[in-house]
């Protein structure tokens, strides 16, 4: 049995990935996978979270949707980065389980609460499941070890010039997440746009000769279009959400430091803004740890390994 986890996601080209190296390896247990409208509409990237887990033959896991909508903003999707699917590019299979016939939320709480052991949250798309589940579970956050998620940054935004998108698309939901007292790991652009997978790593993944693994292939090719643009400043594509789960996997890959973090809310340039106290100066007392290296090199020979175990 590995370290029980749960990932809430919104797949999305990058939480695919992020998922097929969550079911590769034995050092993580799957309790559940939720999803929340963020890349694309919620019933998007539910059908692909059930299409994603009937490539990887695994009908064990208990997959669910969340909210529709942010909790008090209009949803913004990013169908220019992920296509009108939320999973453009390879086929995939049709999803070959149903979802769990109840919300996600209490997916999330009935996992919590039947686990003999506090429980990883993975949260790699808009935060709004997690938050609903702090807001109609209290009781629950002494449950859940640490949430580590991918959202943020210390010095870059992606949606505005100031916010990354998963926080931007729900900064009262990711207000209340940074608030709620349990130990957060954060994966920011800082540190993702190291992450980067490049032509050559791709020709390598090619060579996997595996279903899953030309799968992967495949996304990182589409995903790669947006990415192109000079306007990045990037020679590859950056793996956004499998810095969580490479993270929990082999921590030794990153580098990270414990700061405080809070959420603008109300900023006319700088809604869904991470501002992260790095040199300490509010006096607040850290509440993030906040990765800022990755070696790259080492990631991308993590995500070929996961995808070899795809051959056996
Ligand atoms: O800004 C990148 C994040 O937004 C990633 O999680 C990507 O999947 C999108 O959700
Ligand atoms: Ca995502």
């Amino acid at each position: 049995m590995g370290e029980p986890i749960i990932i809430d996601c919104d797949p999305g080209h990058d939480d695919a990935i992020a998922l097929v190296m969550a079911c590769a390896l034995d050092q993580l247990t799957i309790k559940a996978i939720t999803t929340c409208a963020g890349n694309q509409t919620l019933d998007k990237t539910l059908y692909n979270a059930r299409r994603i887990l009937t490539l990887l033959n695994r009908h064990d896991i208990p997959v669910a949707g969340g909210a529709h909508k942010p909790l008090l903003r209009d949803l913004v999707v990013a169908n220019n980065v992920h296509g009108e699917s939320g999973l453009d590019g390879p086929e995939l299979p049709a999803p070959a389980m149903d979802a769990q016939p109840d919300n996600a939320i209490s997916v999330i709480a009935r996992v919590l609460e039947a686990s003999h052991q506090p429980i990883t949250v993975v949260a790699t798309g808009p935060l709004t499941n997690v938050a609903l589940l702090l807001a109609t579970y209290p009781h629950l956050a002494n449950r859940i070890k640490r949430i580590v998620l991918m959202g943020g940054g210390v010095t870059l935004g992606n949606w505005t010039p100031a916010a990354e998108f998963n926080i931007y698309v729900d900064p009262e939901a990711a207000h209340r997440v940074f608030h709620s007292g349990i130990p957060i790991t954060m994966f920011g652009l800082d540190v993702t746009h190291q992450a980067l997978v490049k032509d050559a790593d791709v020709a390598t993944i090619r060579a996997i000769d595996n279903p899953v693994a030309q799968t992967v292939a495949g996304w990182l090719e589409f995903f790669m279009c947006y990415h192109r643009d000079p306007k990045w400043q990037l020679d590859g594509s950056p793996l956004h959400d499998p810095c969580t789960i490479a993270w929990l996997i082999k921590p030794e890959l990153f580098d990270c430091e414990s700061v405080w973090v809070d959420i603008e809310t109300q900023g006319k340039l700088t809604t869904g803004m991470t501002v992260v106290d790095r040199y300490r100066v509010t006096g607040h007392a850290a509440n993030a740890d906040v990765a800022m290296k990755v070696n790259r090199e080492g990631f991308i020979s993590l995500l070929c390994d996961c995808l070899t175990q795809y051959s056996q």
